[in-house]
C-alpha cells in the first residue's frame, strides 16, 4: 500500500508481518540491512513498540508528533529484526498527513496498526512526492492488488528528520523538514541537550557531480550542482564538446541569455519552497530524456541544511 505523508510518499506494509515487510524490500530493490521507519497513528502506539522510552523521546514526541520527525529508540521484541535491518533499535514516526492518519487509524482498528514504510521510490533513486512519481518507479514491482492512495502533492517535499534517542545525548542522524534549532530548543526546554553533528558539513559551494556508488536520492540522468558562475562556465565547455544534447537547469538566479539547447526553469529562492518542489522537478526531468540536469547551488546558510544534504547525496 502506497500512501502520502506530509514529507514524501511511503511504501507501506504491516510492520509486524515478516512476509509483508519482505515485499517492501523486494519492490524497492533495497538491501535488507537498511532499516525501515515504522508509522503509527499516535505516540502511545509508538511507545508500545519501544523497549525503553527515554526522556528525550518523550519530549520530542510531545513537541512534534504528529509531524515530520522520526525517533530511533531501542525496539521491543514485538518488532521483527527484518524491519530494523537486524539492529536492536527501531525508527518510529507519527505522520500528520490526514490520509496517513486515516490509514493508520483504520489499520489500528483491524490489524497491528504499525506500518513499516520507506520512501516509495526504487532504492537509490529520487523520492516520490506525487502519485505519478511512485507509479513511474514502482509499477513494474507492484501487484495488481497493490493500492496507491493519491493524496496530491506532499506539502513538505523532503523526508522527516531522524533523531537517535538511544544514547545518553540525542543526535540528528538525518537532517529533515524539522529544523535543528527547533529540536534543540524543545530539548533545552526539558533540561536536555542535542549532540553536535557527527561531521562538519562539507562546503556547499564545492562542485558536485553525480555518478559515485554511494549516490542516493539521485536521478538516473547525470546531475551537476554548482554555483551560478561555475555552472555557466562548465556548461559552456560541455556544450562546445557535445553536439545535439538537451540540458535542463533549475536556477535561483536569472539566466535570460542561456545558450540554445538549455531549458531553464526558475527555482523557489526560499528553502521551504525549494524543498517542496525539488523531488518533483528532478523526477519530471529524469523522465523527460535530458542528457544532463543542472541545479544552481543554494547559498551556504543553515536554513538550507536539509536541501544541501539531499543535493550532496543526489550529486556525489
Ligand atoms: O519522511 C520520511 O521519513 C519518509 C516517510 C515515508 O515517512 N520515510 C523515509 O524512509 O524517508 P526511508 O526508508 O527512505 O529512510 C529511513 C531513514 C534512513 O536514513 C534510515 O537509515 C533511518 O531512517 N533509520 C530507520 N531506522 C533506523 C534505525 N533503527 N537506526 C538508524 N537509522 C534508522
Ligand atoms: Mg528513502
Amino acid at each position: 500500500m502506497v500512501f502520502p505523508t506530509e514529507t514524501v510518499y511511503g511504501l507501506g506494509a504491516d510492520a509486524l508481518s515478516e512476509t509483508a515487510v519482505a515485499r517492501i524490500f523486494h519492490a524497492k530493490g533495497r538491501p535488507t540491512d537498511h532499516p525501515l521507519i515504522v508509522h503509527l497513528a499516535e505516540a502511545a502506539m509508538a511507545r508500545a513498540l519501544a523497549d525503553r522510552w527515554p526522556q528525550a523521546a518523550d519530549c520530542l514526541a510531545q513537541a512534534f508528533w504528529p509531524g515530520p520527525l522520526t525517533l530511533i529508540v531501542h525496539k521491543s521484541s514485538r518488532v521483527p529484526l527484518a524491519v530494523t535491518g537486524g539492529q536492536d533499535s527501531v525508527g518510529l514516526r507519527v505522520p500528520r498527513h490526514p490520509v496517513a492518519q486515516a490509514l493508520l487509524k483504520a489499520f489500528a482498528a483491524q490489524g497491528s496498526g504499525a506500518v513499516a514504510a520507506p520512501s516509495a521510490n526504487r532504492f537509490g533513486q529520487v523520492s516520490a512526492t506525487r502519485a505519478q512519481d511512485v507509479l513511474a518507479q514502482l509499477s513494474p514491482f507492484m501487484a495488481d492488488t497493490d493500492l496507491i492512495l493519491d493524496g496530491g502533492p506532499c506539502t513538505e517535499g523532503l523526508e522527516s528528520t531522524v533523531v537517535d534517542c538511544t544514547a545518553q545525548t540525542p543526535r540528528i542522524l538525518r537532517p529533515g523538514i524539522l529544523g535543528r534549532e527547533a529540536i534543540a530548543a524543545a530539548l533545552t526546554a526539558s533540561g536536555l541537550r542535542l549532540e553536535a553533528p557527527l561531521q562538519k558539513t562539507p562546503d556547499p559551494a564545492l562542485p558536485r557531480v553525480s555518478g559515485s556508488l554511494d549516490s542516493h536520492y539521485a536521478p538516473r540522468t547525470p546531475l551537476w550542482v554548482l554555483p551560478a558562475a561555475a555552472l555557466r562556465d562548465q556548461l559552456h565547455h560541455y556544450l562546445a564538446q557535445h553536439r545535439q544534447v538537451r540540458v535542463a537547469a533549475w536556477m535561483l538566479s536569472d539566466w535570460s541569455d542561456a545558450p540554445a539547447g538549455v531549458t531553464i526553469a526558475g527555482a523557489p529562492t526560499d528553502p521551504v519552497g525549494y524543498g517542496r518542489l525539488l523531488y518533483a522537478q528532478l523526477n519530471d526531468w529524469d523522465r523527460a530524456g535530458f542528457d544532463l540536469l543542472c541545479l544552481e547551488a543554494p547559498p551556504p546558510l543553515a536554513a538550507w541544511e536539509t536541501v544541501h544534504d539531499r543535493l550532496r547525496r543526489a550529486a556525489f
